[in-house]
């Protein structure tokens, strides 16, 4: 990115930009990325990586900013990167997921090289299941902002979406339509208690579908077929988020009186959840008049948290319906103290305390109470919150929650994440010029000054066939 857009002129976008220009990653001539974080004092090495999620913000900018070019290099590469993952000894080959994140090494004689790391290399070693939906979501915003439907329908671009979809598609021993994911593989890439069928991934998935039935040509038998188990999937995953996940006060009056231990298709308890697994905090705290989606749900298991991104997405890409939406962008309103603070957005709420956080998060230092993942308030999500109150009609709402992060982030410079329960101090541990703090505010302001942006996520309701 050479030239500052007109808007930069303000202080904070100024700055917002000018990090996003030395965060860019080269590749043989051209922009390819940008790294997580320009701090220097980072508490890991991979924050010089570019990672993929991280990298969707930024993409976003390059998009409104008429610099689509650096989208098409970045998402054609990383299929290239796709392609040199190593197989686990022993095991059979499978289709190759998506990287988390990558590096341009130069050697003394200029020699270029990448390196990936598939969750092989990792903290954790968490899964990056998150990877391969942000890139179709990130290929559909640019066809939907350029128009370039060369690219889309590139053979490599087709295989790569064909991948994905068999990758996600294939079958498993579940019987729900939801997608069974390792603990950390999304945002949250740390043991958090978020295994099983967390909310995010859902989202993800279901934009993922949506997207790639636009995009897929249906060319052989084996497209066909893809599109078409892609089309039930999204229908089937659809009604049952809709309908299992949702949470109000008038579900949780239903969930408080459940009977237990019904066989048959006719419970009305299909999962077995347990009227005592009713948290204390929830009865007081969920608003009288609007309701959210829980956050993982599974045999016996229903995880009460509100996890805000995860929420945001299913409002972006339609996963929650109209009244729904409308609704837990209302949640965000009634409960702002709790969900928004002093710095957007709470990542999750509330905090896992005590013999909970021991016991699920295996005593993490970095995910103390109302820190980092488990329960700090993330800038990077601001984009999501735009685009979600904007699509229910509630630009006042964008506008006000955006307010509240701009200034702040760049007097602070551009933190990872805030901690304590209303977000007044810097993450203990976060970095600062945090390169997705400052493209989501930037993005963020583009929805607001341009509200036909929301177009770069659209994708049609495909028809059931
Ligand atoms: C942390 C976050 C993850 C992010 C990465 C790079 O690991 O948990 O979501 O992608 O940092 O910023």
């Amino acid at each position: 990115m050479n030239q500052l857009p007109p808007d930069a002129r303000n202080p904070t976008l100024e700055s917002a930009y000018q990090l996003l220009r030395d965060a860019e990653v080269r590749y043989r001539g051209h922009t390819v990325g940008t790294v997580a974080s320009l701090d220097e004092r980072a508490p890991a090495e991979n924050y010089a990586d570019c990672f993929i999620r991280d990298f969707v913000p930024s993409g976003l900018v390059y998009l409104l900013n008429d610099e689509p070019e650096v989208v098409r290099d970045f998402l054609a590469l990383i299929l290239q990167i796709r392609d040199t993952q190593e197989e686990i000894e022993g095991h059979r080959r499978l289709p190759r997921v998506m990287p988390a994140s990558f590096r341009v090494f130069t050697d003394e004689n200029g020699r270029e090289s990448l390196a990936a790391d598939f969750g092989d290399r990792a903290i954790g070693r968490v899964a990056p299941v998150d990877s391969m939906m942000w890139w179709v979501l990130l290929l559909r915003a640019y066809q939907n902002r350029t128009g370039d439907d060369a690219f889309i329908k590139s053979a490599d671009v087709q295989r790569g979406i064909r991948l994905i979809l068999s990758i996600c598609l294939q079958d498993r021993f579940e019987v729900f339509p939801t997608l069974l994911v390792p603990d950390g593989s999304f945002m949250i890439d740390r043991r958090m208690g978020v295994f099983g069928h967390p909310l995010e991934i859902q989202a993800l998935f279901y934009g993922m579908l949506k997207a790639s039935l636009a995009m897929l040509e249906p060319c052989d038998k084996d497209s066909e077929l893809l599109c078409e188990q892609s089309a039930i999937r999204t229908r089937q995953l659809s009604d049952y988020i809709r309908n299992y996940y949702w949470l109000d006060l008038e579900r949780l009056n239903d969930i408080h009186r459940y009977r237990t231990e019904h066989f048959g298709h006719e419970s009305e308890n299909a999962l077995n959840i347990y009227p005592e697994s009713i948290p204390d905090w929830l009865v007081d705290w969920i608003p009288s008049e609007s309701g959210y989606l829980v956050g993982n749900l599974g045999p016996g298991r229903m995880d009460f948290r509100f996890f805000s991104f995860g929420n945001l997405l299913a409002v972006l890409f339609g996963l929650a319906d109209e009244h729904q939406s409308r609704s837990i962008m209302q949640t965000f309103e009634q409960r702002f103290e709790d969900l928004i603070g002093t710095m957007p957005v709470k990542i999750c709420y509330p905090a896992m305390v005590g013999e909970e956080w021991r016991l699920l998060t295996g005593s993490d230092p970095k995910n103390t109470p109302w820190s980092y993942h488990n329960g700090g308030n993330w800038p990077a999500l601001l984009w999501a919150f735009t685009g979600a109150a904007m699509r229910v009609g509630r630009p006042d709402l964008a506008r006000s929650v955006h307010a509240v992060a701009a200034e702040r982030l760049h007097r602070d410079h551009w933190p990872e994440y805030y901690d304590g329960r209303h977000g007044r101090l810097v993450g203990r541990r976060a970095n600062y010029r945090q390169t997705w703090s400052a493209t989501a505010v930037l993005v963020s302001q583009g929805l607001i000054d341009n509200p036909e942006t929301l177009s770069l996520f659209d994708s049609p309701e495909p028809e059931v066939p």
